[in-house]
């Protein structure tokens, strides 16, 4: 899988303390380690001695040491010990850094050399305090096919039968497609009678929602209610590990209410949950029948409501927006 120039999250912010994490960007496998002066740091996970796992290895004031005959490597590559010799280490690098960023409660990384020369995408501007908590899942899907699921409304009358939507409660609603410099949106109106139970909980009088896609990997929901005030934000990053293989990082963020936020979290982690582990079901059985019509592969057949996924899926693929311009279209949701 070739890795497009870009900045890829690899681990929550808070998942990186004093020990090593193993992760992998584009079949690179990564260890992650904080240096010494607390910047994450990436090197491959493969001691070049013996080629132990380094992420198996422990870290000492910044530096990594491998599980196996205890080598150790500073955040640079150089290995600065070699126990049980006299032999100076040497000053070159001994293993290749890749380079690491920090932003948005995420550790970011890219598998070229030099770094990104764009930032890292963001999730959407919260003005007004926001309680925000985190989750991650691991999926065997295509970056595509998760960002459009995320995104799109019209499996969730099936896939989350009575949590999310119901098939027989459908409402009328405008549809809105956008182009974004670095993506698409859709923005739905006249969606006021929510009749999942998620809806139910979290907001009463919906006004205005949103569904964005942003490069290379950022699907996003966003719910404000009649007065523009933001009920829910979610933002899905969902990095390529491999070929079929994702890491998600989902932050959920939800205007500061009455409630505590440890039992509004306990209750939104459940729900969420729920809901993750249908769409991860629905997902890796797509993934695993276009694995068994390998032999006749077929393009996917678009309908109108497939309002992001032909976009997503020419963004991904091609970089290249197929949305000029805005357009308006009224569905049954
Ligand atoms: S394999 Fe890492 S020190 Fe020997
Ligand atoms: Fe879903």
């Amino acid at each position: 899988m070739k890795a497009p120039a870009r900045w890829w999250p690899v681990a929550l912010s808070q998942a990186l303390r004093n020990k090593p994490l193993a992760v992998q960007l584009f079949d690179q496998p990564l260890v992650l380690f904080r240096g010494e002066t607390g910047e994450p740091t990436a090197l491959p996970d493969r001691c070049p001695h013996r080629f132990a796992p380094l992420s198996a290895g422990t870290v000492h004031r910044g530096q990594i040491q491998c599980p196996y005959h205890g080598w150790r490597f500073a955040d640079d590559g150089r290995c600065t010990r070699v126990p049980g010799t006299e032999r100076p280490p040497g000053s070159t690098p001994l293993l290749d850094r890749y380079p690491t960023y920090e932003a948005h409660g995420l550790v970011w990384a890219s598998t070229l050399p030099q770094p990104p020369a764009t930032a890292p995408v963001a999730p959407a501007e919260q003005s007004g305090v926001v309680d925000a908590f985190w989750m991650t899942e691991q999926l065997q899907c295509s970056l595509t096919d998760a960002a459009e699921n995320f995104l799109d409304g019209f499996h969730t009358h099936f896939v989350h039968r009575g949590w999310v939507r119901h098939d027989r409660q459908r409402q009328r609603v405008t549809a809105r497609v956008r182009p974004l410099d670095d993506g698409v949106e859709a923005i739905y109106s006249e969606e006021a009678n929510q009749a999942g139970l998620i809806s139910k909980l979290l907001e009463p009088t919906r006004g205005i929602s949103m569904g964005r896609f942003r490069l290379p990997c950022l699907a996003e929901i966003e719910y404000r209610d009649r007065k523009g005030a933001l009920t829910l934000l979610a933002s899905a990053w969902l990095t390529p590990c491999g070929e079929q293989h994702l890491q998600v990082f989902i932050r959920v963020a939800t205007p500061r209410g009455r409630l505590p936020s440890v039992l509004k979290h306990f209750v939104l982690r459940r729900l969420f949950g729920v809901i993750l582990r249908q769409d991860r079901q629905i997902l890796e059985r797509v993934s695993a029948n276009r694995s068994r019509f390998a032999h006749s592969p077929a393009a996917p057949l678009d309908a109108p409501q497939d309002l992001l996924g032909p976009s997503i899926r020419a963004l991904v693929e091609c970089g290249q927006q197929l949305v000029l311009d805005e357009r308006e279209i009224e569905l049954s949701l």
